[in-house]
């Protein structure tokens, strides 16, 4: 595979499906045995899936001794309690789960999360040994009236509020422009590096330039396998968080397997 300018910075890609609310148990146990036989020789990038909660067990399995890691889509701050309908870090660390999603724009916007509540969240969940994928990303309107910078630089700010330099190695960021979540509409390679690059700098300002150099920042919204090349050969895209085309292991595969 060609080298390309990211590799020098020792930032090993992270090609991660999120599943959202789809699928079953023995849906989830088909795709996620696929996808760990069609990953066998895969030794240079990350893999990661992310189900819902009553798919993690059977997919934990299927995946066990893979390269092949498990997410979730979400947590609750609470180490435990009479919080109906939540799940806690440690729950998810005893399916075993690696890493877990936080902020998605979904829980944002249909389920109003607010920047203080991504915060406890990711601040728990790295507490108790899980890897953290934060997601920020703007509307269309903070877009068109030219606030993205502003509003990535606040979900970041207080997304990581208290988190420690130290901690970070666990912390990947995901840049998912909410108007390209499922609309076939993608951000440029090159839109997609702009804003990657400014969030690489806010990193720099909150924490030090080293570890703003060193951490994964994934681009989602809309990858499919005729954009995931293209984004990929990218500089400061370091892997993709994939929605609909992580639903199946043809199209997910050929993500995973991006050439640049
Ligand atoms: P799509 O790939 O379906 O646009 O979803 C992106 C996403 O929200 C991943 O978290």
């Amino acid at each position: 595979m060609p080298r390309k300018e990211r590799e020098v910075t020792m930032r090993r890609p992270l090609m991660a499906g999120n599943w959202k609310m789809f699928l079953d148990i023995p849906g989830a146990g088909k795709l996620a045995e696929e996808l760990v036989s069609g990953t066998k020789n895969v030794t240079d990038r990350d893999i990661l899936v992310c189900p819902s909660f009553p798919l993690l067990s059977r997919v934990a399995q299927a995946v066990e001794g893979s390269a092949v890691q498990l997410g979730a889509q979400n947590l609750y701050y609470e180490e435990s309690g009479v919080f109906t309908g939540e799940v806690s870090a440690a729950m998810l660390r005893s399916v075993p789960c690696s890493y877990v999603i936080v902020g998605h724009s979904e829980r944002r916007h249909v389920f109003g999360e607010s920047d203080e509540l991504v915060g406890k969240k990711v601040a728990s969940a790295l507490k108790q040994g899980l890897r953290v994928i934060l997601c920020v990303g703007e509307l269309l309107e903070e877009r068109e009236e030219g606030n993205t910078k502003r509003v990535v630089k606040r979900q970041i700010e207080r997304g990581l509020d208290g988190v420690e330099e130290a901690a970070l190695e666990d912390v990947v960021v995901a840049y998912e422009p909410v108007w390209a979540i499922g609309t076939g509409k993608t951000a440029t390679p090159k839109d997609a590096d702009n804003v990657h690059a400014y969030i690489r700098t806010v990193l720099s300002t909150k924490f030090s330039k080293t570890a703003a150099s060193e951490m994964r920042i994934l681009y989602g919204g809309s990858v499919k396998p005729e954009n995931v090349d293209g984004l990929m050969a990218k500089a400061n895209i370091d892997g993709a968080l994939v929605g609909g085309a992580s639903l199946k292991s043809e199209s997910f595969l050929r993500i995973i397997k991006f050439e640049t």
